[in-house]
């Protein structure tokens, strides 16, 4: 694991060390990031040492078909870390932690993968922003919340990160089985038996009720007039 003060985005530097040959298994921590990246091509801009924002290099080494389930997974393993520390901690797919409240989830967490290609082949960065610290101003969006406003006392990033990667690395196994990640998956995830509407990256928006994840790793959602397998977009709970 290494530390940095400052990062443009903790995901870029490690890709950029992956294609000089990182190992799988570095983790790169920036106090502070600069440009931080989120999903969707957005920003995920925090005070420093105010979030905890880290990536991870793995090198997983099965077929093309299970790579999609890798920010799934990711999820899935962060969510698995938080889950205990406070109630209403639940997994929006695609890979959002949140927490459920009346007026809808709160982001507690965000992931962003991407895959990068390097001389020993392709690898992939998971990287993990969890708001730890930040009041609700400091948030870097308008429905999140942060550890220290859903628990006792204040959280201590090193030991929440100790866990997220410990829970990673329990989990990651699971990219060689999806049909018991796509289970473990369904399992945890609030989207499903949800009112959603999602805006897809092309064409309208999709309203329905989300009723499972399909063996690719998307969201079915059944419209009415038929089920829809979701790949990407941004799911919005209605209700
Ligand atoms: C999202 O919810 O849209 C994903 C947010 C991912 C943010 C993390 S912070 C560490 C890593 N480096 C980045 O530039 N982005 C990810």
């Amino acid at each position: 694991v290494e530390i940095v003060e400052e990062a443009g985005s903790t995901n870029a530097l490690l890709a950029a060390r992956a294609r000089e040959g990182a190992e799988a298994g570095l983790v790169i921590v920036a106090e502070h990031q600069t440009s931080g990246r989120g999903r969707l091509d957005r920003s995920w801009e925090v005070p420093p040492r105010a979030a905890l924002t880290f990536s991870v290099l793995v090198r997983p080494e099965v077929e093309p078909a299970s790579w999609p389930w890798l920010p799934l997974l990711a999820g899935y393993a962060v969510h698995a870390a938080l889950d205990d520390r406070a109630d209403g901690i639940g997994l929006k797919w695609p890979n959002d932690i949140v927490v459920e409240t009346v007026d809808g989830p709160l982001k507690l967490a965000g992931i962003l993968v991407e895959r990068v290609d390097t001389p020993t082949g392709p690898a992939a960065v998971l990287g993990v922003g969890i708001n730890v610290h930040q009041t609700p101003a400091e948030l870097p969006i308008e429905a999140a919340t942060s550890l220290e406003q859903l628990v006792e006392g204040v959280p201590d990033r090193t030991e929440v990160l100790g866990t997220v990667l410990a829970s990673l690395e329990t989990l990651l196994p699971l990219i060689e089985d999806t049909d018991a990640l796509r289970r473990a998956y369904a399992g945890e995830c609030v989207t499903i038996g949800k009112t959603v509407r999602v805006d897809v990256p092309a064409g309208e928006p999709l309203t329905g009720t989300a009723v499972d994840i399909d063996a690719g790793g998307r969201l079915v959602v059944d419209t009415g007039a038929g089920e829809v397998p979701v790949g990407a977009g941004d799911v919005i709970h209605v209700r």
